[in-house]
């Protein structure tokens, strides 16, 4: 297909359920180093895809009912996932920074190259934000390495606001993340 046929192709986001853990593991072993600062050693990449994203934790991850996975596709392919987390943060410096409860972490955002920049990114965060009022949460609050401009500009285009700093651990090392977080009281 070229690439303006596949760009055409219409893109849709549903939840994800269990036949969808391989798929996930896959896209997410794809698009995690996407996120990582050039500076990440491929080990500690590594490390935290086995760790953190294998289907074995995405099966978990699927089966808590404080957590939401959705997921992107084409007819033919998958294109990325997102995963939400209801709850009060555990990190305290996440709950210094944000300001709006009930709160939901959108924990995980990722869209394989050949969709950036298609609106498949945009579709997931609008089903993230629709699940976040559905759980009657006043705001959604996500970590972004301080080094992944383009998520940030992402992030920004998409309502969020910096309110903060936090450390991420990643194979045994801290990185730096900024905390940005969205007001779901206002429209739209
Ligand atoms: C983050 C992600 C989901 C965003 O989806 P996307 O389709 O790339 O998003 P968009 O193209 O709509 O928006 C990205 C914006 O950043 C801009 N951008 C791209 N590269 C940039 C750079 N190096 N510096 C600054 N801005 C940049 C784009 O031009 C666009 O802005 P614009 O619409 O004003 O032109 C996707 O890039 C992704 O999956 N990245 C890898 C994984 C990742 O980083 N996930 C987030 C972890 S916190």
């Amino acid at each position: 297909m070229s690439d303006a046929a596949r760009q055409s192709t219409a893109v849709s986001v549903r939840p994800a359920t269990a036949e969808d853990v391989p798929t996930l593991a896959a896209v997410a072993a794809a698009t995690f180093v996407l996120a990582c600062p050039p500076s990440m050693s491929p080990a500690r990449v590594e490390a935290f895809v086995a760790e953190v994203l294998s289907a074995e934790r995405f099966t978990d991850y699927l089966a808590d009912p404080d957590r939401h996975l959705v997921l992107a596709e084409r007819p033919d392919a998958a294109l990325g996932y997102a995963m939400l987390v209801a709850g009060e943060p555990g990190d305290e410096d996440v709950r210094t920074a944000i300001h709006h409860r009930p709160t939901v972490e959108l924990s995980k955002i990722y869209v394989l190259p050949e969709a950036h920049g298609t609106g498949a990114a945009a579709q997931l965060m609008a089903s993230c934000l629709e699940w976040a009022r559905s759980r009657a949460a006043a705001g959604v609050w996500l970590g972004v390495n301080q080094q992944n401009v383009r998520a940030q500009r992402f992030y920004a285009k998409s309502g969020f606001e910096r309110v903060g700093t936090k450390r991420f651990l990643v194979g045994g090392v801290h990185e730096d993340d900024f905390v940005m977080e969205r007001d779901l009281t206002q429209l739209p």
